[in-house]
């Protein structure tokens, strides 16, 4: 009876502490072309990224997602697809690809992938053949009708675009050169899980899945596009949502996340990361509302534009554990390739961005945390007119409502620039002439190897705290309590971390007041603080510095 008994406790204990690793895990995001140049052309490569992964593993990170190096005419960076399954020769090879997966293997890491499913490059075969004829074998790969209906792209722009040899108009949801593909016919379908079970027998430990909600379109092409011109006027976010979907947020998108879950499950545990749009139930819609069967993990991008207040994180918080529960996982992430760096964003104050990073690194959640954050760097400002980024020329045209929603100017080359390694020649990075973008004039500055001799750089910061988290289960997989915000100072957030073996508190001052916290239980150890003079212990009563925060474990 009693080894029964022991027997249904162990099981049970198993169950409720069993998580898939993506949801303990920390990303680090690299954009391939800006992080590493090894063969001396401007531009990142593969041989690169392999350089550096004893760095980043000295960070503490365990994943490693890469944005797009397949091959592609490159139009958005890779995010325009000719080769699926080979790799676009400024980045390496074939043979490299492997060689990465295998060396990220060694070091006990993961590899994501970047899945670009809803869109092709124009130059890919399949659609060249597509757009060849009315008639040819691949003639309903793509979206095609002889009329436009009034969809406008998710940029606010002409969607529909004329091709001369059908007679007809293909539709892209991003970008002209960038067409859906159409997921109503089962050989594209077919083709594309081929795709994913090509890179997931090299060893791809999952992907991360770009404007994943729009995979399907209304199959009526029902036209819900409000017009252009009251879109405009509103300049309402919510009017833009209705905007768009006709071709997001299909229910059998949804579908379609769950038999791509069935595809990687054929290879083990692997990690399927959503670019979704829309509010909390669609997104959760693509996890597989119940049981989290579909997409493992999705971003929710809201919080990209977050206020630099305690009030907005513990709402933040609030509603990701509301809508998030276990076994669901929140994401957090709070810069990426195609948005404002967290130094820009917070007007240069690295003290602000540390405490971000305190909770994106503490909360309850998967970290997603874009390349050269760890060394705060900045966006390098660039005029719009010149940049390389194609979607920096349509910011003109944009209507200003989609501009503040992004919150942000639209040249994507601005936080692309090249990581900074060190003082020397272009940070580091290559040895060429003219790098593809130019490297941040503070290079001399913010760069790894003067950040790595100042113990109180952000380089050092992310380390420890990548350190703690990884050491304390209950910061990579326990439960979260909130702090009820009237037991705190204002401006004050504060939450406990906790599983069977410990309880962790998290306080973070957003104030630029010093605050006196007083908690209900008493005893702390301090396990990491932004402010090096705070006490080791302390017990009711702790002072914190403005713009300071500290993880201390209940004693
Ligand atoms: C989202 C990606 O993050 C962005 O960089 C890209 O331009 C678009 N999707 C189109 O693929």
């Amino acid at each position: 009876m009693r080894l029964i008994f022991f027997l249904l406790l162990t099981v049970h204990c198993l169950l409720a502490t069993a998580q898939p690793w993506y949801h303990q895990t920390t990303i680090y995001q690299i954009y391939p072309r800006s992080y590493y140049d090894t063969n001396g052309d401007g531009t990142g490569d593969i041989k690169g990224i392999i350089q550096k992964l004893d760095y980043i593993q000295s960070l503490g990170f365990e994943t490693i997602w890469c944005s797009p190096f397949f091959g592609s005419p490159q139009k958005d960076f890779g995010y325009d697809i000719s080769e699926y399954t080979n790799i676009a020769p400024e980045y390496g090879t074939l043979e490299d690809a492997q060689h990465l997966i295998e060396e990220i293997h060694k070091r006990g890491m993961k590899i994501v992938f970047d899945m670009v499913m809803n869109h092709t490059s124009d130059e890919n075969p399949w659609f060249k053949e597509s757009a060849s004829s009315r008639t040819n074998a691949k003639a309903d790969w793509y979206i095609w009708r002889d009329k436009p209906n009034g969809w406008k792209s998710a940029l606010k722009q002409k969607g529909w675009h004329y091709c001369k040899e059908r007679d007809q108009y293909y539709w892209a949801s991003f970008l002209p050169f960038q067409p859906d593909l159409n997921y109503r016919n089962p050989e594209v379908k077919k083709a594309m899980f081929d795709v994913v079970r090509f890179w997931l027998d090299k060893g791809a430990d999952g992907f991360r899945l770009d404007m994943f909600n729009s995979i399907y379109k209304d199959s009526l092409f029902r036209n819900n596009a409000a017009s252009r011109k009251a879109v405009m006027e509103k300049h309402d976010a919510k009017e833009y949502r209705k905007t768009v979907k006709g071709y997001m947020n299909q229910p059998e998108s949804f579908g379609f996340a769950n038999e791509l879950r069935a595809v990687c499950d054929e290879f083990g545990d692997k990690i399927l990361l959503g670019e979704v749009f829309g509010n909390r139930q669609m997104i959760r819609r693509f996890l597989g509302e119940e049981k989290n069967d579909g997409l493992g993990l999705a971003f929710d991008f809201e919080m990209l534009r977050f206020k630099f207040k305690a009030k907005y994180f513990h709402e933040l918080i609030e509603s990701m554990e509301k809508d998030f529960p276990a076994p669901f996982n929140p994401v957090y992430v709070f810069s990426n390739h195609d948005r404002r760096r967290m130094a820009r964003r917070l007007k240069g104050n690295l003290d602000k961005a540390k405490l971000v990073h305190l909770l994106q690194f503490t909360a309850r959640g998967t970290p997603c945390f874009y390349y050269g954050e760890e060394i705060g760097m900045t966006d390098v400002r660039m005029p719009y007119r010149k940049a390389l980024d194609p979607v920096a020329h349509l910011y003109p045209a944009m209507p200003r409502f989609l501009v503040d929603m992004a919150g942000e100017t639209m040249n994507r080359d601005e936080m692309r620039t090249p990581m900074q390694w060190d003082t020397t020649k272009n940070s580091g990075f290559s040895t060429a002439e003219k790098t593809w973008l130019p490297v941040g004039e503070n290079y001399k500055t913010i760069n790894a190897e003067t950040e790595k001799g100042d113990e109180n750089s952000m380089l050092n910061f992310i380390s420890e705290l990548l350190e703690l988290r990884n050491n304390h289960p209950a910061l990579h997989s326990g439960r979260l309590e909130l702090i009820p915000a009237n037991e705190l100072p204002s401006n004050v957030l504060g939450y406990y971390r906790s599983n069977e073996k410990e309880k962790v508190a998290v306080l973070i001052n957003f104030s630029k007041q010093e605050k006196r916290i007083q908690l209900n239980v008493g005893g702390f150890s301090k396990l990491l603080s932004t402010d090096k003079n705070i006490a080791e212990h302390f017990e009711r009563t702790i002072v914190l510095k403005s713009y300071s925060g500290v993880v201390a474990k209940l004693r």
